[in-house]
């Protein structure tokens, strides 16, 4: 039996991976590798979340539709617009590139993209009542399922003038997601990504939020690990290649603090109002490092 409870495939079986090979020839010294870990204590995530070389290229070709609504987004996006027709933008985008807004009925979520402008931490729901004015940041978040695959990745926008302040904080965010990139080692471990992004906003006199975070993805929307960004080095679970997740912290100017009581059951605020920002992106690990699949 192997740690994540499937049968041990014979040597001359045909490999897992989808390689047509046989095992011996394939994955099995790579298995034997993960079965010696996880007998070690490592968290060992289930093989069933690796991603075979045939679905990262299913989750590629939804995460270019993912990032051509944001790039579509981004030629557009200014003072005057409404969230409500960046909520038309990315669904009219998506649908014509044979793709399907992945938040749109999501556990009853009403929208295709989640717009989250200034206090509002994630989740912010288009509404035509909400005209972006100058001074505003706001995080455009996509997730689209095509054939299948699903793809994640959000970019913060700033309208306008932006006070430096504003702006310190959108740029540290997306310096601190760089940071946790840049502490991605294969066989190494997810804490040590969550410590980088924590240590950045911290060095930056941020907070971060405890309460969201990344999460695996590709055949599901929302699948295991849950990527937490206060984490410590050397804990959690092993970044074993094939490995598919985002990393995505919410990162506060004031406190951590959130105010989840809006009751529209998704808009999540800082509970003391002060700015926040995010930025996602989407990863695999790969033998040498990592491949950023959306962004
Ligand atoms: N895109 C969000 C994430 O990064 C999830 C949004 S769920 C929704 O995980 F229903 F609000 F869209
Ligand atoms: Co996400």
């Amino acid at each position: 039996m192997m740690y994540d409870n499937d049968i041990e495939l014979g040597r001359n079986d045909v490999c897992w991976c989808g390689s047509g090979l046989k095992y011996k020839k394939c994955h099995m010294d790579f298995d034997a590798k993960l079965q010696r870990l996880a007998q070690s204590g490592e968290e060992v995530p289930a093989r069933a979340l690796l991603k075979t070389p045939e679905e990262i290229e299913g989750i590629k070709r939804s995460a270019e539709v993912n990032v051509g609504a944001l790039d579509y987004v981004a030629e557009r996006i200014r003072e005057g617009i409404s969230t409500e027709e960046i909520n038309t933008w990315v669904h009219t985008y998506t649908v014509e590139h044979g793709a399907i807004p992945a938040p749109l009925d999501f556990e009853g979520y009403p929208k295709s993209v989640c717009t989250s402008v200034n206090e509002v931490v994630c989740h912010g729901i288009p509404s035509a009542d909400e005209v972006l004015a100058s001074g505003d940041i706001v995080n455009i978040d996509c997730s689209t399922e095509k054939d299948g695959f699903f793809s994640d990745s959000s970019r913060m926008f700033c309208i306008g003038d932006v006070s430096p302040e504003a702006r310190d904080l959108v740029r540290v965010t997306k310096e601190a997601v760089q940071a946790g990139l840049d502490a991605v080692r294969p066989w190494g471990h997810l804490g040590d990504i969550g410590a980088a992004v924590n240590a950045y906003a911290k060095d930056h006199g941020y907070t971060v939020v405890r309460e969201f975070g990344g999460h695996g993805i590709g055949i599901e929307f929302h699948e295991e690990p849950f990527v937490s960004f206060v984490t410590k080095p050397n804990t959690g679970c092993v970044l074993v290649p094939g490995l598919c997740f985002t990393i995505e912290p919410m990162i506060n100017l004031g406190k951590r603090h959130i105010d989840t009581s809006d009751p529209n059951g998704w808009t999540v605020r800082t509970k003391d109002r002060k700015l926040t920002a995010q930025w996602e992106v989407q990863l695999v690990i790969t033998d040498e490092g990592y491949e950023l699949l959306s962004w």
